[in-house]
């Protein structure tokens, strides 16, 4: 991982004769430094060797010599506690940022491995509700973090823009629906010609009827169908654009729903003539009770396809098309079980490439509502943290602007965009995604607590060191001057992030970035605290110009592929 873990490895293994890379996996961070920079706990070697783990660590412990990075490894019950020397780990770490700077924790093991991203996903006509702005969220995450790696990197947003609610929502539209309406606010529009058919057919049931032929006609080509539809999916797309950029979210496919709808008969065929489809009460199902699941649906007995057969004709042709390493796809948990359903029959089908998509799965946002309640349109709820930011930063900016100078309107506004943005994309990501996430306004705006703005905030503080700072900074320092707790820490903290940034991509999990981000962005906080940068001796100053360096890029490293913006003034 490191060239210190690398060090500790090579040692164990070469008492133990373990192998390195497994010696190395057993290396841990002790969560108090005191117990020293790094531990190996001796559980795993004692069953092997059948010994007691405190005998093992003694024993292990007894053989060491210092080396250039090693100081100490002292045996404390079953774990053996190693120490770094400081200056030595200081000065691999900081000339390495220097020298690669922006580049730095970016790795090449991902090249021609193509990792396929589905997110955000929303349907058209229904609301974009949290669960879409969670998905956009983690996804994208996922995809900056995957790109740090290597891997090229396709973003996909499978489009909900097919099935029976376009009868309903062509027939909403034909008796309530405007024109002008629908060009200036589509989706709002389309969502309510929607639910005003839902109202109304309860007394009015032929409106359903209604909806059901337009559906037909949609099905089967229908002109004035295809148009109405083609102008509602159109319009929406270019209104979530709109929304996508403002969220600096790009995708490079907007294929839905519909797209796979012409492979759809062939698909069927298949699978009757390999066996798999079976009739039951009308409809055809794939039994996967064996599997402990409920059936496959794949036709309903009106002949009508459904979500499931579409997702199964959409991964045939995605594996096709890009001979993916892995097909991640980021949807709520309330999926769980359609995801279970769609990866066993591809498994069934005879495909091997199942193993490598993921479901990954997330839990519900509490608490997010905007002013006009619980369904949540996701400009409102941009709108809205930018307002509240503005006024935030409004607050705080008094005292400041004596210190930093006014800030222009202009910039002001970007940065209360940028500030309100970065809080909610925090406050989703800081939580590991399976739990639920709180939200409040009030706290994930606050630049005190574990929030976005309080990141973003140490990294503008870097910024205001290196502008004070004003020379040029350069990777000779005297790195014997960096030897206090609160430099080491922040040390070793700059070092973990390539480590850090794989872990996060193997367990398809932002929260890993995000609070190692928060725990750097303290750590640099405890040091200015206690320690001054400028004004000290010109050789004290340089070296912790250079530290302070080397944090400003992991922070921005860390802000950017969590998807927050990075700014130099707040
Ligand atoms: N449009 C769906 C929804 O809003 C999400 C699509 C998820 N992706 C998939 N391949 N099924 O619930």
């Amino acid at each position: 991982m490191n060239e210190v873990t690398r060090a500790i490895a090579e040692f164990i293994a070469g008492e133990t004769g373990q192998p390195v890379e497994e010696a190395e996996k057993g290396i841990e961070i002790p969560r108090d430094p005191q117990w020293g920079d790094y531990a190996f706990p001796c559980f795993t070697l004692a069953k092997v060797k059948r010994k007691a783990p405190h005998l093992i660590a003694q024993e292990i412990a007894r053989k060491f010599q210092p080396g250039k990075l090693l100081s100490e490894c002292i045996p404390e019950s079953a774990y053996l506690n190693f120490r770094i020397r400081r200056e030595a780990w200081a000065e691999i770490i900081l000339r390495k940022v220097f020298s690669e700077g922006e580049d730095y924790g970016r790795s090449a093991e991902g090249k021609g491995k193509t990792v396929l991203v589905e997110f955000s996903s929303p349907n058209i006509a229904k609301p974009f509700h949290v669960g879409h702005l969670r998905s956009t969220i983690i996804g994208h995450s996922l995809g900056e973090i995957f790109e740090r790696l290597g891997y090229p990197v396709v973003r996909l947003n499978h489009l909900g823009d097919w099935g029976k609610q376009f009868g309903e929502v062509i027939t909403g539209f034909k008796h309530w629906g405007s024109p002008d309406e629908l060009e200036a606010q589509p989706l709002k529009h389309l969502f309510e010609v929607y639910s005003r058919f839902h109202a109304e057919s309860e007394a009015q049931p032929s409106l359903h009827e209604e909806a059901r032929s337009w559906f037909k006609k949609l099905e089967e080509g229908d002109s004035e169908a295809r148009r109405l539809w083609g102008r509602f999916r159109e319009i929406s797309i270019g209104e979530f654009k709109r929304l996508y950029r403002f969220l600096g979210v790009s995708f490079d496919s907007y294929d839905g729903e519909s797209f796979y709808q012409d492979r759809l008969a062939e698909l069927v065929e298949r699978l009757r003539e390999s066996g798999l489809l079976v009739e039951s009460q009308g409809a055809w199902i794939i039994p996967l009770e064996a599997y402990e699941l409920p059936p496959a649906l794949i036709l309903k007995k009106d002949e009508a396809t459904l979500y499931l057969t579409r997702d199964i004709a959409a991964a045939e042709y995605r594996f096709q098309r890009w001979n993916f390493e892995k097909l991640i796809y980021v949807v709520g948990a309330p999926q769980k079980l359609h995801f279970q359903q769609l990866f066993k029959v591809l498994e069934l089908m005879g495909y091997d490439w199942n193993r490598r998509m993921v479901h990954v799965d997330f839990g519900h946002i509490l608490g997010m509502s905007t002013r006009r309640g619980e369904v949540v349109f996701l400009q409102d709820v941009i709108d809205e943290a930018v307002a509240r930011a503005e006024r935030v930063i409004e607050e705080r900016g008094e005292d400041k602007e004596a210190r930093i100078g006014k800030i222009p309107e202009g910039e002001r506004k970007t940065i209360a965009r940028a500030v309100g943005l970065g809080a909610i994309i925090f406050n989703d990501l800081r939580t590991r995604r399976s739990k639920d996430v709180e939200f409040d306004w009030d706290r994930i705006l606050g630049f005190e607590g574990a929030t976005g703005p309080y990141c973003q905030n140490a990294h503008v503080r870097c910024c205001g060191i290196m502008r004070k700072f004003g020379g040029t900074v350069t990777e000779e320092a005297d790195f014997s001057v960096l030897s206090s707790d609160e430099e080491f820490d922040l040390i070793k903290r700059v070092g973990e992030l390539p480590g850090v940034t794989r872990r996060a991509a193997e367990e398809h999990e932002p929260s890993v970035i995000a609070n190692y981000m928060l725990d750097l962005a303290m750590a640099l906080n405890v040091f200015l605290a206690r320690h001054r940068v400028l004004g000290e001796e010109p050789r004290m100053t340089r070296a912790r110009v250079l530290l302070i360096h080397g944090v400003k890029v992991v922070l921005a490293a860390c802000l950017r592929m969590l998807g927050m913006e990075v700014l130099e003034r707040m």
